[in-house]
């Protein structure tokens, strides 16, 4: 019997559909995307979600102020986030809409796991409550009438709600913390988690009677459910909960990435809900950093804001891919602004891998008529490119598997960068003009090395590295952790086609200019 693939789930975080997705939203589902292109390519069956967070209040009021039914209005918006991921290439399994059927039904099976096993009850609510955080505050909170966060003023509710026995789950968690050290990344993430839970937790209200813009609480018709209670099962939506044959097989997920701002949701409050409820735990939450332009905060009406979709069209998704995931590590904040691109751009993608594609295959086109050629007289030198693909490949999948792509980045242009240092020292139009035969031998190593970063950066830069293997007739599919460990893997005499430039040089001042 064969054994199954080994399974990977990962999900990133429902959006809400009030605005237009922005760089912050395209940032995360690139670094879920790269994340899930790694693990099949190393062999894993995957399951990727995202989905569209539709019945939270600012959305209720977008679409008002939009003239439009809400639902109507977040099918509108869902097309512009689909259309984005798109642009970007990120490639989901899943995309679940909060509002979809199956969510409902999810949504709703928690709810009663929670309520049969004694977790939540009736009571009075009174307080302030911010529609852009779907948050209440006390009044301690609250700044001059305004939200601490958004500076917009808050609204007095007064209600009769559903609530959470949140406060019976302190000791549980800090439980799981400490038996999983790793379950909330990067550690001041966890560390500021950790004081949320030791400073004390109070029960939360878990439903809305102020509104009918959402999932029916289940057996009382006048409240709907907290939009949060409706999002975070929808990563449980993603893999068929309850009874789907992938839930069983992808379900714990293996991680949620997050931005830092909604970490107390995922790493307290959802944790607690899945142990009421009775279901296993993510292993994982990442939260990842925020992307500030030039230095400040994103705000469209500031016009502090890069349109995504402009950016794509200028200068191509694995461009974008690429400089965001280079320029804001993972786990901490980063800023972007064009000269950053284009500086980013041009040293690492025109110059590093574009260029060595392009001197590699030329000289193999020039010099061996387009065809692998034999390997002979090896050198020193060739096993120091050798040890240095030897080495940085469980650098680069060890960085993957911790979200640092960065890194992961940095160890794959080490090859690049050798490989193109390795042509000035071998210089092969002086093996060429003399008649070495270590001619064969270093071309045949380069394309090696060509191979071998063109896999290692295949989840990063999709496209690109897709043209490369066609020209080369490599295979960039199924479980390649035996190819990337491998060297010499090209047959000789294989054809390898020039292909166009892949990344043309970006003239700094030029673009700058027509900003
Ligand atoms: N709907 C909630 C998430 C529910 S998950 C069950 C939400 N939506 S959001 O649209 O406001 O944000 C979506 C994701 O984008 C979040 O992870 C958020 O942290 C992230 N980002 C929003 N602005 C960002 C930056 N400026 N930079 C990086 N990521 C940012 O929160």
């Amino acid at each position: 019997m064969t054994r199954p693939e080994p399974s990977f789930y990962v999900t990133a975080a429902i959006d809400y559909v009030n605005g237009d997705p922005h760089l912050g939203h395209a940032y995360e589902k690139i670094g879920c995307d790269v994340l899930a292109r790694h693990r099949r390519l190393r062999g894993d069956d995957v399951r990727f979600t995202v989905g569209s967070d539709e019945h939270s209040q600012s959305v209720e009021r977008a679409a008002r102020a939009a003239g439009m039914e809400p639902a109507d209005y977040c099918t509108r918006q869902v097309d512009a986030f689909k259309t984005m991921m798109r642009a970007f290439d990120v490639e989901p399994t899943s995309f679940v809409r909060t509002s979809s059927d199956a969510n409902r039904r999810t949504s709703e099976t928690l709810w009663r796991a929670l309520a049969d096993a004694g977790h939540i009850y009736k009571d009075w609510y009174r307080a302030w409550f911010c529609p852009f955080c779907e948050q209440f505050y006390t009044e301690k909170e609250i700044v001059a009438g305004m939200c601490p966060i958004h500076q917009t003023p808050v609204e007095w509710v007064e209600e009769q709600n559903w609530f959470f026995r949140l406060s019976e789950f302190a000791e549980p968690l800090l439980d799981l913390y400490e038996r999983e050290p790793d379950f909330v990344v990067p550690p001041p993430r966890r560390n500021e988690m950790l004081s949320v839970i030791r400073g004390g937790l109070t029960d939360i209200s878990i439903s809305r009677g102020f509104s009918t813009w959402g999932i029916p609480v289940p057996g009382d018709e006048s409240q709907v459910i907290w939009v949060w209670l409706d999002a975070l099962p929808a990563y449980l939506t993603g893999v068929g909960y309850p009874d789907g044959d992938d839930f069983a097989r992808f379900w714990p997920a293996d991680v949620h990435v997050v931005g830092k701002d909604i970490t107390r949701f995922h790493s307290v409050i959802w944790p607690a809900i899945l142990m009421a409820a009775g279901v296993p735990l993510p292993r994982k939450v990442h939260a990842h950093g925020f992307i500030t332009l030039a230095g400040e905060k994103m705000s469209k009406s500031r016009g502090i804001f890069i349109e995504p979709m402009q950016l794509v069209d200028q200068f191509g998704s694995d461009a974008v891919r690429w400089v965001l995931l280079s320029e804001v590590p993972f786990d901490r904040d980063g800023d972007f602004s064009i000269a950053k691109f284009i500086d980013r751009y041009n040293a690492d993608l025109a110059n590093d891998y574009g260029n060595l594609v392009s001197r590699t295959t030329k000289m193999v086109q020039r010099y061996f008529g387009g065809r692998v050629p034999a390997l002979a007289e090896r050198a020193a030198i060739d096993d120091e490119l050798r040890s240095t693909a030897a080495r940085v490949v469980p650098v680069y999948d060890a960085a993957i598997d911790d979200l640092q792509f960065s890194e992961a980045m940095a160890a794959a242009r080490q090859l690049v960068g050798r490989a193109n240092k390795y042509i000035e020292q071998t210089a092969p139009w002086t093996l060429q003009r003399d008649g070495d035969a270590r001619l064969g031998t270093v071309c045949a190593e380069l394309l090696e090395a060509v191979r071998v970063s063109t896999m290692l950066l295949h989840p990063i830069i999709p496209r690109a590295t897709a043209r490369v293997a066609a020209e080369m007739g490599l295979a960039l599919g199924g479980d390649l952790t035996d190819e990337v460990r491998s060297w010499p893997r090209l047959a000789e005499g294989a054809p390898v086609a020039v292909g166009e430039i892949l990344f043309p040089r970006l003239d700094r001042e030029a673009v700058l200019a027509a900003e």
